[in-house]
């Protein structure tokens, strides 16, 4: 019988081509995003995958969705926990709303959506996959919610691979450098994206592909002895300390 992944956040970007790999490698996906218009034009041509609409920061939308989820496919072998918000602000001017707001979708999403997976996880001692953010592993300015919940996320996954291993349930945390996405457009400036280039070994930003690649290989077999890693796809971005433009050759 094919795999079953849940990928969320898969109606675009990051989402959306990590489920078209797992499809590719003859997975079948459950694809989960609240923007149901989107969701449905991105799920149509997918042969394998199947749109379910959830809010992942809804307690009871996740545990309805996931409900759904093993109705249908009868199995959950990996989860993906992709569904992201970014908002990039000054501290003075990141109201509580805002900082909720980023909560809910980034950390109290993955934390739910794990909850709500685990006994399916358990049935097929089945890989989780956080996506966090270099965010989470360096601070910088305007990220204080963002970078913040990726921080949490990173820690939820260790805190994840700990209580969960006993059951056979791997769980690992990606941290993609800059991507151009919807969600990446919306807060880089072009002065932002070239200091990105500056800043970054590879000199470029990856591509949603690359990211993906790093996913399904940590919820396949082939990664079956790796839990609570974290690894950053990022172009060498987390591995520079003094990554200073005039100290390039
Ligand atoms: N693009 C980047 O540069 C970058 C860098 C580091 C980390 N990330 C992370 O990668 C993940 C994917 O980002 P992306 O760039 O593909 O973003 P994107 O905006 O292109 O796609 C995110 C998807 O998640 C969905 N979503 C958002 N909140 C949701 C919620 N509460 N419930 C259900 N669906 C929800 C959106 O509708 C959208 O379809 C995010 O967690 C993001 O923080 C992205």
């Amino acid at each position: 019988m094919n795999k079953v992944a849940l990928v969320t956040g898969a109606a675009r970007g990051i989402g959306l081509a990590t489920t078209e790999l797992f499809l590719a490698a003859g997975w079948q996906v459950a694809m989960i995003d609240r923007d149901v218009p989107a969701l449905d034009s991105a799920a149509a041509p997918l042969e394998g995958a199947h749109a379910f609409y959830c809010d992942v920061s809804d307690p009871g939308e996740v545990a309805q969705m996931v409900a759904q989820v093993t109705a249908h496919f009868g199995r959950i072998d990996a989860l993906v926990n992709n569904a992201g918000v970014a908002d990039f602000g000054p501290i003075e001017e990141t109201d509580f709303q805002r900082w909720r707001t980023v909560m809910a979708t980034n950390l109290d999403g993955p934390f739910l959506v794990t909850q709500a997976c685990t006994p399916a996880l358990r049935a097929t001692k089945g890989a989780i996959v956080n996506i966090a953010s270099i965010s989470g592993l360096r601070a910088s300015t305007l990220r204080v919610a963002y970078g913040t919940s990726k921080a949490a996320v990173i820690q939820l996954t260790k805190q994840q691979a700990a209580e969960l291993g006993e059951y056979g349930i791997r769980a690992n945390c990606v941290c993609p450098g800059p991507v151009r996405t919807k969600l990446a457009m919306a807060v880089h400036t072009q002065e932002i994206i070239d200091a990105y280039h500056d800043a970054i070994p590879l000199n470029r930003y990856g591509s949603e592909r690359e990211i993906a690649e790093v996913i399904v290989f940590l919820c396949s077999e082939k990664a079956s002895y790796v839990t609570g890693q974290v690894v950053a796809a990022d172009g060498g971005f987390d591995s520079t300390g003094v990554g200073l433009p005039a100290l390039r050759r």
